[in-house]
Order: C-alpha cells, then structure tokens, then sequence
C-alpha cells in the first residue's frame, strides 16, 4: 500500500499504482510559493498555456498543411479559406509565436528584476536560456512553412548566416539546407523538425525547468529567501500553498491574456505587418528578392546588432554572443542582494538601459538600415553588452552600494 494513499475509490487504487496525490501535493497543493508574488510573476503560467496553445493549434494546422514547394503556399491559402474554422486555428497559432515571445521577454526580464538568475536559481536559468534558444529555432523554422517570399528569403538570409563561418561554413550552410539554395527539401526538413523534434525538446526542457524551480523554491520580489524563516511544521512562514491562491491569481492574468489575444485575432491578426508580414501573402519566388528583408519583431533586435558589424562572420559572432552570453549570466552577477528594491543604483540604471536598448535595437532591427540607424544599433550593441562588463565589474569589486535585506517578505 502507497504511504500517501489518501483515500478509497478510484484516486486510492491510482496512488496504489501511480504517484498521483503525492506529485499534486508536492507540486501543487502543497508547493509553497511566496506571498509576495506580483504582476511580474504572471509570466511564468502565461508561457506555459502559450505552449499549449501552439501545441494544439499546430496539430490541427499539420491536419491540413502540405509541406511541398507546390503546395505549400496553396495549403495554408486552403486552410484560410476552406477548412472549418482554419482561419481561426491558423491566426491563433501565428498570433500565439509572437504572444510567446512577448511572454518569455517579459518573463526573462522579471527575473533580472528580482535577481531570480542568482544562486541558488543558476540551473533553473540554464534551462530557461535553452528554452529560449529552442524557442528561437522554432519559430525561425515554422516562419518558413508558409512558403511566402519572406518565409523563403528570410531562411535563405539566416541559413547563409552559417556560411560566414571560417572554414566548415559554406559546407555547414549546404548541410542545413540540404540543398544548394533553399528548396523543397529545406521545407521539409524545417516541418519535421518544427513539427516534432523541437515541440519535443522544449517539453522536455520546461518540466526540467518547473522541477529545477520546484527544487530550491520559488524567489520573490524582495529576494528573501523564504526558507529560511519556517513554522514548527516546516512550513515556510512567508509561503502559501500554490493551489488554490495562486492557481486563482494566474487566472485573472489567464482571463486579461485571453481577452488581449482575442482582439488580435480577430481585429488585428495580422499586427500591422509585424505578426504576419505583407511580402509572405507572395507565393515563394527564388528568382525575385523583396526590396526589404527584414526579420520577424522578436528576432529585430539580434538581427540590428548583426547589421551594425560591418564584417559579416564578425556580425554572426556578434549576434550569437548577446544570446549566449545570457548563459553566463549567473557567474557575471556577483552581487550579493538580488531584488532590484535593494540594489545599488549601478544596478537600477544599467538595467533600464539595458531594457531601452533593447527596445531600441528590436525597432532599428525592422527598419531598412541608414546611416544614423547603423550608428544606432551600434550604441545599443555596445549598451547590450556593456550590461554584462559592468554588472561583474561592479559586482566582482564590491562596488555596489546595496541597501539591507529584510528578513521577511514585505508584502
Ligand atoms: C516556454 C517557456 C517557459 C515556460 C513555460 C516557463 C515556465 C515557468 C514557470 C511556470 C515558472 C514559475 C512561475 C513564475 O515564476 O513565473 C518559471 C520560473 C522561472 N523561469 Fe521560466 N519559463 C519559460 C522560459 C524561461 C526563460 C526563457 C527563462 C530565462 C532565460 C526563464 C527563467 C525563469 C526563472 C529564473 C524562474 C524563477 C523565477 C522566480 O522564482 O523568481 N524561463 N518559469
């Protein structure tokens, strides 16, 4: 008989065979999370119904989508004009790849806000950076299945970004593509990979990510550690289980995101050009270029600093760097208090520009390039990476001048 057998009927005869009420226990109702949590900690639920949102969406697009260079094209023009209830499923899908993105930045800058990336959360960061790598190969591959001009010159762009590599890249760029210019094959290898292999990985790499976080706890807008302060039961004296207080706070954010994604979808799907862009309602055409290739908004940023290296492999190496860098991020920040609320002013100013200059790097990224918009990206890029320098210049040599933590949460 299981230890944790609670009661008779058919939940008793599962928890005799299968962890059931242990696991809703030990991850739900009786997973103590602090009370202080804030609108920043909406995210985190905010990106996992996002997950299954595109899972689901995606399975009933796959139904009806034809990854060939004849039909693909024509597969989606059918499912938005055919297929019952297609051109809901299909805005739903190309609205939920940006929400997901506007999720995860928000989620990613939450937890440089509160210091979340800091020990003993390093792990729990590392997982989150591969999410959001994985999340980058995603959308970059399903962007292409539309098989309209941007889908093909952007992959055609992107690919050839490998070729700059010294050495391997002219052959690494013709092993992706399969092929010596992007062609059908390229297509079908990306709906495979989209379809099945990446879903998979991040699945994977998000229940690692909820265990991890499950493992050392939760971390809060003051940085406490809540564990330390704990009831004759064990209880952590700040905490409250997470079912049902915060199951029904992150359903009100569930409510706000669901009424904000409504009227994208059906006011606004296509976002002005920036959720689906003009040129991708062209059918693939390899013998013509759009005037302006640019990528979708949520690569714009990464894609500014790689314009503004005048050197192509230098501009890859540029790129590639402000993603992995986030990778380090827990060794950068030496500090020794991790909210914002109680760190130095280096930390608060660095920050905001850091978020500014993102911002800025995202816009500059869809425009077509000038001269004083390369300047611009420029400055963001050194801003971008000047975060990072300073942040372990300041921690490392004890600079920061922080205020005293409190020991228990200020609600
Ligand atoms: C599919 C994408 C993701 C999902 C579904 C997801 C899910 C979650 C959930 C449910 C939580 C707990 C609730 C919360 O703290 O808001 C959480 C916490 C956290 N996530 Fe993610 N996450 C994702 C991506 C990321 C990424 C890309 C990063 C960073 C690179 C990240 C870093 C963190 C950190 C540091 C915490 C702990 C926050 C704290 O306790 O203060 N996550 N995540």
């Amino acid at each position: 008989m299981s230890e944790t057998r609670t009661s008779g009927g058919l939940v008793g005869w599962i928890d005799d065979r299968f962890p059931m009420t242990k696991m809703w226990r030990e991850h739900v109702s009786e997973y103590y999370a602090p009370k202080n949590f804030n609108f920043w900690y909406y995210f985190g639920s905010l990106a996992l119904l996002t997950l299954v949102i595109q899972v689901v969406t995606g399975i009933f697009l796959t139904m009806n989508y034809v990854p060939s260079d004849a039909r693909a094209f024509q597969s989606v023009e059918y499912i938005m004009r055919d297929v019952q209830w297609g051109w809901l499923i299909r805005y739903i899908h190309t609205t939920g790849a940006s929400a997901f993105f506007i999720v995860v930045y928000l989620h990613m800058f939450r937890a440089l806000l509160y210091g979340s990336h800091q020990k003993p959360r390093e792990l729990l960061w590392l997982f989150g950076c591969l999410i959001f790598l994985a999340l980058m190969a995603e959308a970059f591959m399903g962007y292409m299945l539309p098989w309209g001009q941007m889908s093909y010159w952007g992959a055609q762009v992107i690919i050839s970004l490998f070729g700059t590599i010294p050495y391997i890249g002219p052959d690494l760029a013709q092993w992706i593509r399969g092929d010596f210019v992007v062609s059908e094959i390229t297509l079908n290898r990306f709906f495979a990979l989209h379809v099945v292999a990446v879903p998979l990985v991040i699945i994977f790499l998000v229940v690692a990510h909820i265990l991890a976080l499950h493992e050392v706890g939760s971390n809060n807008p003051d940085g406490v550690d809540i564990k330390k302060n704990k009831d004759e039961n064990g209880v952590p004296k700040d905490g409250i289980p997470f079912h049902p207080y915060y199951t029904v706070k992150d359903l009100v954010g569930v409510g706000v995101y669901f009424i904000l994604f409504s009227v994208i979808v059906f006011y606004l799907p296509e976002f002005f050009g920036m959720f689906i862009e003009a040129p991708n309602f062209e059918k693939a055409n390899p013998q013509v270029t759009p005037d302006h290739i640019a990528p979708v908004w949520y690569f714009a940023a990464f894609y500014a600093m790689l314009r503004g290296v005048p050197d192509a492999f230098g501009g890859v190496v540029v790129m590639g760097t402000a993603v992995l860098i986030l990778f380090v991020l827990p060794w950068l920040d030496r500090g020794k208090v991790r909210s914002i609320r109680y760190r130095g002013l280096s930390y608060k100013v660095a920050l905001t520009l850091f978020a500014l200059s993102f911002v800025l790097l995202t816009y500059l990224g869809t425009q077509p390039p000038t001269t004083v918009y390369t300047m611009l990206a420029r400055l963001g890029t050194v801003v971008y990476f000047g975060f990072f320098v300073f942040l372990f210049i300041y921690t490392a040599f004890g600079l920061e001048k922080t205020k005293p933590v409190p020991e228990r949460v200020t609600s």
